[in-house]
């Protein structure tokens, strides 16, 4: 069996894998053929993609993270919104994976589900990613129970919310934006009006949107204030949204989604809870294909301990290797993960030519001294932005003068002469208003987080940090995409 991106499926081969939506029968039978009206309702529908049995697959296992008979019960469970079933579905899981071996506790398989039922198969499988958490972070029995009961329920309030502004294409407003912060408090009312957990499970759900430096929401609360349960729903609920398709934006790989995560760590996320995500998820799903820097292609069929060292089966030679331990492939870099086969890059930009009417390309200033930073950050933005680069503060401000004010500024902080928030300082004292902020610095002291907030900062980013955080807290920045609503 192998995973095939929905853009790539071809009709005549066979589902390898029962196809759940919101009912306890699948939607679609393992062993079918998948016909073109398939294929069609797959694209149509918002699918990430199916699995297929194929002759060059045949060999390759699946290892379920759980049975399939309690994912259904777990999907049946939230669906109800009924914490009786969902705690008593909380357990079964916690049971399931507590009798397996922890090499074993690995998520390395996709949840195939389709936009309509996305809220749903999210809470499901934020929940599952909480367990493996919870037993890798060698959390107490009773807690990893309460936590996946909260990582099953976590999104019960969007519900209430409309699907207009949940699945709205483009910017939100203030309004709307206020709704979905609500979402939080209203899975905790849902919870309550059908039933009781416990303050654990409340407070874990209330708080899944904080953020470790205080900018989250609904409280704003920081750090030490967070408890650990939802600190760790909060890194599953991003890691498991970004590696899915949603109405306003397609899948990261999940190689992207953990940069993303590490990138954000102590800004955003606990870096404990992202550390031990790492280590319980596979950058390279079984069933994917991967590319080689040799030149091959290959099929992950196995997992080793060494999580970003897969067992691959080669394409051509027919093979099996084991990156972990050949010795003759001890220095190939995997350099690929053909999990999304269409360059998402160009479909961000497609995305962003439906939110922006104007049709043109923001402007984002990149001021740093050091070249290598400037190139990575030109390299992290160019496809979706027009980027000026400035090597000074005092350069900055020329080109400002001459040109404009951009629509946004990245800005290193520690710059000789002029350092990045003076420039700022100076720029608003010419006048400059309502262009976001964000600086990227090597230095995370409290103090210079503070001064950068003095001078109205928006967002700041840790050197170095992966081109995916930087291009999507430049989106956030400027409000064309959400903070992981
Ligand atoms: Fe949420």
């Amino acid at each position: 069996m192998r995973f095939v991106p929905v853009d790539a499926i071809l009709s005549g081969s066979i589902l390898g894998r029962n196809i759940y939506t919101d009912n306890r029968e699948p939607e679609f039978k393992a062993g079918r053929e998948i016909d073109e009206e398939m294929v069609r309702r797959f694209q149509l529908e918002g699918y990430l993609g199916c699995y297929v049995e194929d002759d060059f697959s045949k060999n390759v296992k699946f290892p379920y993270f759980v049975s399939e008979k309690t994912f259904v019960q777990a999907l049946l469970a939230v669906k109800s919104a009924k914490p009786e079933k969902i705690l008593k579905v909380a357990r079964l899981i916690y049971d399931e994976l507590a009798a397996k071996k922890e090499e074993e506790r690995i998520i390395s398989e996709f949840d195939i589900r389709s936009l309509r039922t996305y809220t749903l198969h999210h809470n499901v499988s934020v929940g599952m990613i909480c367990a493996a958490i919870g037993f890798k972070m060698r959390m107490e029995a009773d807690d990893v129970k309460n936590l996946i009961a909260a990582g099953l329920s976590h999104d019960l309030g969007k519900n209430l919310i409309s699907a207009s502004i949940l699945c709205k294409k483009g910017q939100l407003s203030d309004e709307e934006y206020q709704e979905i912060m609500t979402h939080p408090e209203k899975s905790v009312e849902v919870l309550r009006e059908n039933g009781e957990m416990n303050a654990f499970i409340y407070q874990a759900i209330a708080l899944h949107h904080e953020n470790e430096n205080g900018s989250g929401y609904p409280f704003g609360k920081r750090d030490r204030e967070i408890p650990l349960a939802a600190k760790i729903i909060h890194v599953a609920d991003v890691y498991d949204a970004l590696t899915s398709h949603r109405p306003y934006q397609r899948a990261y790989a999940p190689k992207d989604a953990i940069a993303y995560l590490k990138s954000g760590a102590e800004i955003l996320f606990s870096r404990k809870v992202v550390g031990a995500l790492e280590e319980i998820l596979s950058p390279f799903f079984v069933g994917t294909t991967v590319h080689l820097s040799n030149g091959e292609y290959g099929l992950v069929i196995g997992m080793t301990p060494i999580l970003k060292r897969p067992i691959v089966h080669m394409l051509g030679s027919g093979k099996m290797v084991n990156l972990a331990r050949d010795p003759a492939y001890e220095n190939i870099l995997i350099t690929n993960s053909c999990i999304m086969p269409v360059d998402y890059k160009g479909n961000v930009e497609k995305l962003n030519e439906d939110r922006n009417p104007a049709h043109r390309r923001k402007k984002v200033l990149v001021v740093d001294d050091m070249g290598v930073s400037r190139l990575q950050a030109q390299h992290a933005l160019e496809e979706e932005y027009e980027v000026v680069l400035a090597s000074s503060g005092i350069e900055a401000l020329n080109l400002v003068r001459t040109s404009g004010y951009p629509d946004l500024i990245l800005a290193d902080i520690d710059m000789p002469g002029m350092d990045g928030i003076e420039m700022i300082q100076k720029m608003k004292a010419h006048g400059m208003r309502d262009v976001p902020i964000i600086f990227l610095s090597g230095i995370s002291g409290k103090e210079t987080i503070m001064r950068g907030y003095q001078v109205g900062m928006s967002d700041y980013l840790l050197k170095p940090s992966s081109p995916i955080y930087v291009r999507e807290r430049v989106a956030v920045a400027l409000g064309l995409r959400r903070d992981n609503v």
